[in-house]
């Protein structure tokens, strides 16, 4: 089975609402999606921790990179593999439109 990506974007915030290297959580079509703040952009991960459903945009963010603050995974905000568990989170896509923040659904 193949997955579908969404085609609908979904404005999230304003570039303002999160402060540079944090994340911020929010909510499209019922499901908790993290975004962050990073040096050379925005990135957007499903909220809840894939090891044991933790917080992860209070997660610390460093290198690319979002700590659980949970358990410690590390996961990469590009691929949204977990640099030391077998753990993946789904990353989204986001772009950005003249301070806006849009977000859609892989
Ligand atoms: S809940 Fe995230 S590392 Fe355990």
């Amino acid at each position: 089975m193949t997955a579908v990506a969404s085609t609908t974007w979904t404005h999230v915030c304003s570039v303002e609402d999160v402060p540079l290297l944090e994340g911020r959580s929010t909510s499209i079509d019922g499901r908790r999606i993290a975004v962050f703040r990073l040096l050379n952009g925005f990135a957007a991960i499903d909220a809840h921790c894939p090891h044991a459903g933790g917080p992860l945009a209070d997660g610390i963010v460093a290198d690319s990179c979002v700590t659980c603050p949970l358990h410690g995974r590390r996961f990469d905000l590009v691929t949204g593999a977990a640099l030391n568990g077998p753990e993946t989170v789904a990353v989204h896509d986001v772009r950005v439109e003249e301070d806006e923040v849009w977000v859609r659904l892989a």
